[in-house]
This record gives C-alpha cells, structure tokens and sequence, in this order.
C-alpha cells in the first residue's frame, strides 16, 4: 500500500489561504502568493519537488470547500486538481453533478482514507484541505507531512493547525529543500502514536 501524505502551501504564521477564501479567490484575498512556487515564480527546486509530488500520486482526498471553490470552469474545467488523478472529496451532501474524477464520501475520513487508498495502490494519496488534513492527523491516518513554507506573514485566513486538540503529533524531519525564492519545503514523517 501506498503512503497517505498531506501536502499545503502554508504561510509562516501557519496559514493555507488569506481571509475571505472563496470561489472568486481560492487562496484568499492576498492568499495567492502561496501558490506562486507552483507558476511563473517556480525555480529547478520548486519544479522537482512538484514533479516528485506528481509522479508519486495516485489518488486525492480534499474536503468540500476545497472543491466548490475550484471545481468547473476558471478553475480545474472538465477534471480535478491533477486532470484524471481521481479525486475523493468529504462531504455532507453530494452534488447533483460532478466531473467524473471525483467520488464523494459522507462517512468520514476513514472511510474517505481507505477508498482513496484502494484506488492509488502502492501510489501516494495527497490530502489537501486543511479540515481533511487535520482529521487524518487526529485519526493517525497521516504517514507523512509536507509544508510548503512561505516566506509572508498574512495575518488571517483558514489555519492549518487550529483544530488538532492537545494531543502532541511527533514529527520526524526527513526532508528540506530551500528554493531560491525563499520557500522552504518541508517534509516530515508522523511518528506512530
Ligand atoms: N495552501 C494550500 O496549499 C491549499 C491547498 C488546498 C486547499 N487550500 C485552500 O484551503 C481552503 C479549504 O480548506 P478548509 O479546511 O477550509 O476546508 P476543506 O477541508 O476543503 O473542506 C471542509 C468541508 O468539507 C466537508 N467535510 C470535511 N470533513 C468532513 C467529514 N468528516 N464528513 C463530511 N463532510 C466533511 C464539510 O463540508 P460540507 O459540510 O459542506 O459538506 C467541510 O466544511 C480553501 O480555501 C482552499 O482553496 C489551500
């Protein structure tokens, strides 16, 4: 079997968007600069994390807000956020209609953790969504951690870790690439409880 392993941008004061995430700004209003390693701004560091991250995907679990915010047109069209890579998205209520790539599943991350699993066979399932991260943390789902560290501050926004509870998570650094336009990229194993 694969690993499971969450994969966010994340602002050093611990944020995955600006305020106000919407549709009309998926990041967030000012949120957009976390992603600009993704673009135009990307360096030889940035591109082979990114290929690495590619190349090892074999399914996708994000949470519901992630999807309404980029699903269609002006965001991923037709497909998902990796074109055909099958999508699973937690949710309350389904959609009426979807892009094929996407399954939706209404019982819970372990449910959602183990679909998306069966599909990706011994690939990486890529959990992004910082509700849809935290909860396979708190499950002891998650095998890895990856942060995306950017160099900006942006003062509010959806954090990526507010609702972990008390238990400490022990983390084993395995992995830092700088970029040369100042992002970190980290990777960590989470030890087993
Ligand atoms: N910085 C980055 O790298 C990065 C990456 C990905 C996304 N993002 C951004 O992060 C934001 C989304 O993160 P988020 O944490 O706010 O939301 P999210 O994880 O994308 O979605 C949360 C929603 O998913 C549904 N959900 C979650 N867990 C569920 C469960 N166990 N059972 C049923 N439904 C469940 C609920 O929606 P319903 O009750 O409506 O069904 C919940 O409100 C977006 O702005 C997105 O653009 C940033």
């Amino acid at each position: 079997m694969g690993k499971v392993a969450s994969a966010m941008s994340m602002s050093l004061d611990g944020f995955v968007t600006g305020p106000n995430d919407s549709r009309e700004h998926p990041l967030g209003v000012g949120g957009e600069v976390l992603h600009d390693w993704l673009g135009p701004a990307a360096t030889a560091e940035d591109k082979e994390v990114l290929q690495e991250m590619v190349a090892g995907a074999g399914a996708i679990l994000m949470g519901r807000r992630s999807y309404d915010f980029c699903v269609g047109e002006g965001g991923w069209g037709d497909g998902g956020p990796a074109g055909d890579l099958p999508c699973f998205v937690l949710t309350h209520e389904p959609p009426a209609e979807a892009p094929k790539v996407f399954t939706f599943v209404t019982d819970g991350i372990e449910s959602a953790v183990a679909q998306a699993k069966a599909v990706a066979g011994d690939l990486t399932v890529g959990i992004h969504g910082a509700t849809a991260a935290q909860q396979a943390l708190a499950a002891g789902l998650l095998d890895e951690l990856q942060v995306h560290l950017v160099p900006v501050l942006l003062g509010d926004g959806v954090r990526l870790f507010d609702l972990l509870g008390g238990a400490p998570v022990n983390l084993t650094r395995d992995r830092v690439v700088e970029s040369s336009n100042g992002v970190t990229h980290l990777r960590y194993h989470v030890d087993p409880r």
